[in-house]
């Protein structure tokens, strides 16, 4: 494909930047429309997934047909088959009547299948279905339907490592990988965050009859220099934010750039640590470290039941091995254990009897003594208010829109609205 090709592809759907990456992403994009397969689109957060779906469907011979997007970490658990697949009156409670479901109503089009790593496994299992035969159930009834669907997926989630935990079946991640297209970060895309703020820049000016703001030379350094971990997304954040409340300033200067960068942020740059002293940094910004420091707290809490849990399964399990960052056996765990009695840790080897939820019970090997081991002390209660205030705050933020908030809160929309239930927030 010539270059002109692959720009008229990108204008037309609003697609900014000039990275050898991202013009392939869209040439195979533009390649495979016309077939059949199942394309899985990867790339971290922010970094434009939600294109490719619709550049795969606008140059296909479904492009008449229906284009459905489903988000599938939105749906909560207990409704996802019956959203996707339909259910027949009477299925389950609240089925007044019959409903179709997503793969029904996508008959001759395309379903795109966003956050797909979210989905339970029993659903993994009908989709596979789907995938394989072109029929699948609704709930609660045993006559295949017939559909005829091209199924385009998207992840930010590392796949082979779900496949590996068990969270995702290897089966349907082939099936879905049928043609891949990996997106690259924001900051692996050369000068591309710096054209990319211009045309943002240029945007908004164009829509609300303004002039654009400009980079200083050093703010464009830092521009480039900055990790973008929100991506694209969080790069058309800044550029927004700054346009409005930087509007008077002709130019844009790194201290002044360095206002809308997160402030745990900068010890990544470290040209930029004097920004700090010089009062760079804000309110909402320290508290936007906070809620990633406490989530990333639950992850480790969440993982550190997981592992207990496998621990528990199993029956016998080297403790040297656990990983609390990704719940995978590899580092020592004992110092994220706290005894609850004597003042120092056994040495684990073994873990032998049951969970309560709280408490676990493990073998010390060196005296083969059995003693009760806290593996959550009882700061739980604290850290549940602590939660529900940072969800609560998030969920003001933007006005309840949970898909944001959950993006802030770097949860899936579905555990943000098990949170919101559990702690009563709706
Ligand atoms: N290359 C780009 N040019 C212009 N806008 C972009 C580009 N990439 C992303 N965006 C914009 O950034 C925002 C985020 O993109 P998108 O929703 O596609 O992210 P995503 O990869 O699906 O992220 P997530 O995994 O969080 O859902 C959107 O508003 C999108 O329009
Ligand atoms: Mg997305």
């Amino acid at each position: 494909m010539s270059p002109e090709e692959i720009q008229n592809i990108k204008n037309r759907f609003g697609i900014i930047g000039n990275d050898d990456r991202l013009n392939r992403a869209v040439e195979v994009a533009y390649k495979v429309a016309s077939t059949d397969l199942s394309v899985l689109v990867t790339g971290e957060s922010g970094v434009g997934k939600e294109f490719f779906p619709k550049i795969i469907h606008q140059f296909s011979d479904r492009k008449h047909g229906p284009y459905i997007p489903v988000n599938c970490g939105a749906i909560p658990e207990g409704t996802v088959d019956s959203e996707l697949f339909g259910h027949e009156k009477g299925s389950f409670t609240g089925a007044v009547s019959e409903r179709k479901g997503f793969f029904e109503v996508a008959d001759g089009g395309t379903i795109f299948l966003d956050e797909v790593g979210e989905l339970p496994l029993t659903t993994q299992v009908r989709l596979l279905r789907v995938l394989e035969t072109g029929e699948f159930l609704r709930v609660g009834s045993s006559k295949p339907i017939k559909t005829n669907v091209r199924v385009v997926a998207a992840t930010n989630l590392n796949m082979e490592k779900a496949v590996k935990n068990g969270t995702f079946r290897e089966d349907l991640y082939y099936r879905l990988n049928t043609i891949s297209i990996q997106l690259p970060s924001l900051r692996e895309r050369g000068e591309d965050a710096a054209f990319l703020f211009r045309k943002f820049a240029l945007n908004f000016a164009e829509k609300y009859s303004t002039k654009p703001v400009r980079l200083t030379d050093d703010a464009v350094r830092t521009l480039l220099q900055y990790h973008w971990p929100g991506n694209v997304r969080q790069l058309r954040n800044i550029v927004d934010q700054i346009s409005i409340l930087e509007k008077d300033n002709k130019q844009i200067t790194r201290e002044t750039l360095l206002n809308y960068i997160p402030v745990e942020d900068h010890h990544n740059m470290p040209v930029l640590s004097t920004a700090q002293e010089s009062g760079g940094h804000s309110y909402a910004q320290e508290r936007e470290f906070l809620y990633s420091v406490l989530f990333d707290l639950q992850k480790q809490v969440t993982n550190l039941k997981h592992v207990i849990n496998e621990i528990v399964s199993k029956g016998h399990v080297k403790i040297d091995d656990v990983n609390l960052e990704t719940g995978d056996m590899k580092e020592p765990f004992d110092n994220m254990i706290h005894q609850s009695s004597g003042s120092s840790v056994p040495v684990v080897h073994d873990i032998h009897s049951d969970v309560d939820g709280t408490k676990t019970s493990i073998i010390d090997k060196g005296d083969s003594n059995i003693q009760d081991v806290e593996v959550i002390d009882d700061s739980a209660l604290r850290w549940d208010s602590l939660q529900k205030d940072a969800i609560r705050r998030a969920l003001e933020k933007h006005g309840n829109q949970r898909r944001a908030a959950a993006k802030e809160l770097n949860i899936s929309e579905r555990t943000l609205y098990r949170k919101i239930k559990e702690y009563g927030l709706e």
